[in-house]
């Protein structure tokens, strides 16, 4: 996973690379580190933890107007100092700061005789394969780049030389410039504050940014034109201000998410007439994502086919990749992910692509790799999403997939739709409940149909940020096998907004009672029943339902994790983008 993110300027560029990784963390926070030129040779600063510990390290005499930094999500050996980025050559003549996995690396090492390694990455061997060619340093770079298999997106300094060399293959890499300064980075958000224009290197490309241009290049050294893109700076751009806690301000942000991604849809309309009729000729639709997306792709899927009657699939992406599933041409496959940066999901649109059949991508992030392989992008408009745990990004497109439905249906949705986003509003999980619910760690989620996605979605929000074992299983699934672990230790958290499941839904309660187990229920109308603990749900059409009981699934997450004293922003082991497979 990884972020990277190099300056080259006028004036000393640290503080404008650390403020880039500080942006950048989301694609990991295990370490970081800078290099900097400094009199011609190279210096590094390496650091365990968040980009804050690096930013300690970094002292007043620390100066220089070239300068790489990366924050670290582990792939390749421990978290510790030796692991983290910049990586030195032997001799000290190159410095590389890497995102991507160099998966022959093994076998590169063994032809590295002689050179003694630090750390147990697979970056080193790369750093030592360019010091090794012979050439220009684009000669070197451009050979030890062949040699490599696997994704890359690095940025490299060399010594006595003020310059800053990039390249990239299926990891993301942006170059932007104004005057005086040139930046390199994993993703705009990590300078788009500051500059107006930005350019997408594409596989296999250079980059060598120097104090006042920036040159590109093919992968067989010819120079290349590229254009120029604008940043779009949105009327909601959210910066990062001092936030304590993204994932309260996030759930928070809720309502207003839906409200700006109706306007988006219902008056500037975001997607036109003539796509949504291109897109009501498909009958089959194959959704493929990951996480919290792959849960809102099963909701997707449940529109689609309760209100546009279309016949759908839903795929975990890293299980579509390798399955023997047939890609059919004449159905539509719809990638969902927040960041539009998931390995697996888009090596999945990839395929799908090369076979033939088209792709739908609904992606928050406008620039991003899944929407460079798009026919048709369905934008979610959740704003910027900081937390780890996916909240925002999830109920915008949750919503954003009913919008769909609701516009290749027969019925017209759109004044139900807009009517539910005036109303939603975030209601706080009762504090009496929590108090008392916070002795069970033995927690399982169940629903059935649109509340067994709910529940899915309830257990990895509490695993992720709170470290909870705990599961989320479809009702009917429970006396399969899972009801052997209900005890009186056990709270069953039961989501129950489909009317017609109601009674269903009071069986599975009484079978957890039977053994002891304890309940809190959500719902939106009375059961016949008695349970523990109850949250009265707003009662708002069937549909709306997933994303109004979700709300109260991340507060008990974050209350839960608060109360440990963990980070909820920044859980352990994990990074918001997962670019790695
Ligand atoms: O950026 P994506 O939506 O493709 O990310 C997919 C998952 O990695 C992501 O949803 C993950 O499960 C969330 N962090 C969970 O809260």
């Amino acid at each position: 996973m990884c972020g990277i993110c190099a300056s080259i300027g006028k004036g000393n560029q640290i503080e404008d690379v650390l403020k880039g990784l500080k942006r950048l963390e989301y694609r990991g926070y295990d370490s970081s580190g800078i290099a900097l030129l400094k009199k011609a040779k190279i210096e590094t600063i390496k650091s365990v933890g968040t980009i804050n510990r690096l930013e300690e390290k970094v002292c007043g005499n620390d100066n220089s107007n070239v300068v790489i930094g990366h924050t670290r999500w582990a792939t390749h050996g421990k978290v510790c100092k030796e692991n983290s980025h910049p990586h030195l050559s032997f001799d000290g003549s190159v410095a590389i700061v890497h995102n991507g996995i160099i998966e022959n690396f093994e076998e590169l090492k063994k032809q590295l005789d002689g050179v003694e390694f630090h750390s147990q990455t697979d970056t080193e061997v790369f750093s030592n394969l360019i010091a090794k060619e012979s050439g220009s340093s684009l000669e070197k770079l451009l050979s030890a780049s062949k040699k490599v298999q696997g994704s890359f997106a690095i940025a490299v300094l060399f010594e006595n030389e003020k310059k800053i060399y990039c390249a990239k293959r299926k990891s993301p890499l942006y170059v932007a410039i104004r005057q005086g300064q040139i930046m390199a980075a994993s993703d705009i958000s990590a300078f788009e504050d500051k500059f107006d224009f930005f350019y997408v290197l594409e596989d296999d490309e250079f980059a060598i940014l120097s104090e006042n241009k920036v040159e590109f290049f093919a992968a067989d050294c010819t120079g290349i034109e590229k254009e120029q893109k604008m940043f779009e700076k949105t009327a909601f751009f959210e910066d990062f201000p001092d936030e304590k806690c993204f994932m309260r301000k996030e759930i928070a942000e809720q309502p207003i998410v839906l409200k700006r991604t109706s306007f988006k849809y219902f008056s500037e309309k975001v997607v036109s007439d003539e796509t949504i009729s291109k897109l009501k000729k498909f009958h089959n639709f194959h959704f493929v994502a990951c996480g919290t997306a792959y849960h809102s792709a099963l909701l997707g899927a449940e529109y689609l086919q309760r209100f546009a009657k279309k016949h759908c699939e839903v795929s975990v992406a890293s299980e579509f990749r390798y399955g023997s599933q047939k890609i059919n041409k004449k159905c539509l496959y719809v990638f969902v992910s927040q960041s539009g940066e998931t390995a697996d999901t888009i090596a999945c649109a990839s395929m799908v692509k090369e076979k033939g059949a088209k792709v739908l991508c609904v992606t928050n992030v406008p620039y991003c790799t899944l929407n460079n392989l798009a026919d048709f992008i369905l934008p979610t408009f959740a704003g910027k999403e900081i937390a780890v745990a996916s909240t925002k990004a999830y109920v915008a497109q949750v919503f954003t997939m009913l919008i769909l439905a609701g516009l290749m249906s027969e019925k017209d949705l759109s004044e139900t739709l807009k009517r539910f986003v005036l109303s939603f509003q975030i209601k706080p999980f009762p504090e009496e409940i929590l108090k008392e619910i916070f002795s069970y760690s033995k927690i399982f989620f169940v629903g059935r149909g649109q509340d067994y996605v709910t529940s899915l979605e309830g257990a990895l929000k509490l695993k992720e940020i709170a470290y909870i074992n705990c599961i989320g299983i479809a009702a009917g699934e429970l006396k399969h096998g899972t009801l052997a672990l209900v005890d009186d230790k056990t709270l069953v958290v039961v989501i129950s907004t489909k009317k017609s499941m109601r009674e269903k839904i009071e069986n599975n309660i009484q079978e957890i009672k039977a053994r002891g187990g304890k309940i809190l229920l959500l719902s939106q109308f009375e059961h016949n029943v008695d349970v523990e603990y109850k949250i009265d749900l707003t009662a708002f059409d069937e549909e709306f339902m997933p994303i109004e009981s979700i709300a109260f699934l991340q507060q008990l997450a974050l209350a839960y994790a608060l109360a440990e004293g963990y980070d909820p922003d920044k859980p352990r082991n994990l990074a918001k983008s997962v670019t790695v497979e």
